[in-house]
């Protein structure tokens, strides 16, 4: 994924704007973005294009914050004026990864007598490192929009769990909205200001923030912690394995529906931990249920964060090192048809409840080619693992993410013109 720093953006601006970025020439940034080379150095100066070949998000190295919605199309709303929104969210967003503000008036250029057309709160944060992936749910595909003939066959839903109390109200959604960057604001403030576009066509129906990445996306990354403290993303399909990510991650021309080529599907999980049952367990006990150290990260069966888990090695009294229930062993690619997935997901606090418990988890993202593929190592998890113990799944949802877009293009295009 090609990034560029701040310097390279504001330099970019001057010499003629987002044109140059884009190479199009189809958005020109007024004076605020020249009031915005203003931005102090101490700003992330992290930018990521937002056009290539599949969307930015998914490969690009896990930032620290996320802001998820999902919306609800309006009964009312056409297939125009679909379109006109995913266009209006593409030119929007081709701006705000840039750090600037989402139109060229912008929050101060409007003039004194209407209400500016950016809220403002993240006009001198900078890009930091914002990404904005998007996602049509499998609502999207009934008979409103002429879509019906073009859903994927393999875009099926996740079945029910055995530690689900999903929540329909906060669940699914017609469209999804990923907004990622190392500064909570830049994050919140593009998922606020595309809300604010959508009226009149889509509204808000659940979201989700959080913080602390529980994965690592890139060999270039440290492994971070999730809120049990343990190394989180030690597996994780990475940036660098292409070939993997063509196996696992991208959906390929075998796939029936050709306008989805280069997309993947986003399956997004709220997970809420037992985090004051959890702090009560022995470090062995947390090991056990994981199946790896907690300090390194190791497997129980190796020393180093990176070793492969030995599923064969047993204790001398025959019992498995690593626990038959343990959570690396029921979701590892051996025992799951060799199924890897891209995991992205985030740690959230949500208050705490009554009794004074965290409302505490983890916000949990994996891109797959099909949603069969994470389902069915989710049903292998949820059947026999003893982290389940641990956990309750409160909202989800499962979103075909479509290809990146060219620089003329709109996010979806492909399947307007399929
Ligand atoms: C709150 C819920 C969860 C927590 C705290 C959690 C935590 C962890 C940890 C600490 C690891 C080991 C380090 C690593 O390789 O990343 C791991 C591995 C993994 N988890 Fe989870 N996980 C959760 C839910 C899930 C779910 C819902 C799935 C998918 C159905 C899943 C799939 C995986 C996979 C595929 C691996 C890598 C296994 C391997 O290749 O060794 N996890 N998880």
């Amino acid at each position: 994924m090609a990034t560029m720093n701040r310097r390279q953006v504001l330099g970019l601006l001057g010499a003629g704007g987002i044109g140059a970025l884009a190479g199009g020439g189809t958005v020109a940034i007024g004076t605020q973005a020249a009031a915005q080379s203003e931005v102090p150095p101490e700003t992330d100066e992290l930018a990521y294009p937002f056009e290539g070949a599949h969307q930015a998000g998914i490969i690009t190295p896990a930032q620290d914050r996320i802001h998820f919605a999902a919306f609800t199309v309006d009964p009312e709303a056409t297939r125009d004026d679909l379109i006109d929104l995913l266009e209006r969210w593409t030119h929007a967003c081709r701006r705000l990864v840039l750090g600037a503000e989402l139109s060229a008036r912008g929050a101060f250029g409007g003039g004194e007598n209407f209400p500016p057309e950016d809220s403002g709160e993240a006009s001198d944060l900078g890009p930091s490192g914002l990404t904005v992936t998007f996602g049509f749910g499998r609502t999207l595909f009934d008979d409103r929009f002429g879509l019906a003939e073009h859903m994927p066959a393999d875009f099926t839903d996740i079945p029910v769990m055995s530690n689900d109390f999903i929540d329909p109200d906060r669940s699914d959604g017609d469209l999804c909205i990923q907004a990622c960057a190392n500064d909570p604001q830049v994050a919140s403030h593009a998922i606020r200001n595309l809300t604010r576009m959508a009226i009149g066509t889509a509204v808000l129906k659940w979201s989700q923030i959080g913080f602390g990445r529980t994965s690592s996306t890139s060999e270039s990354q440290k492994t971070p912690r999730n809120l049990f403290g343990q190394k989180d993303g030690t597996s994780n399909l990475k940036a660098e394995e292409s070939e993997l990510l063509d196996e696992h991650v991208w959906i390929s021309d075998e796939q029936a529906q050709d306008w989805a080529i280069g997309g993947t599907y986003l399956t997004a999980r709220r997970i809420t931990m037992t985090i004051e049952v959890w702090d009560t367990l022995q470090l062995e006990e947390q090991e056990r249920v994981l199946g790896r150290e907690k300090f390194h990260g190791a497997p129980l069966t190796g020393t180093d964060e990176f070793d492969e888990p030995d599923f064969s090695a047993t204790t001398e009294r025959g019992l498995p090192v690593i626990d038959e229930r343990a959570h690396v062993r029921r979701v590892h690619p051996d025992n799951n048809d060799g199924i890897q997935m891209l995991r992205r997901g985030y740690n959230f606090i949500d208050g705490n409840d009554a009794q004074g418990r965290l409302n505490a988890g983890l916000f949990f993202i994996a891109f797959t080619k099909t949603p069969a593929r994470f389902a069915q190592v989710h049903s292998s998890m949820a059947r026999d693992d003893m982290f389940v113990e641990y956990l309750k799944t409160t909202n989800s949802g499962v979103y075909l993410v479509p290809p990146g877009v060219g620089t003329e293009d709109y996010v979806g295009q492909t399947l307007f013109e399929a």
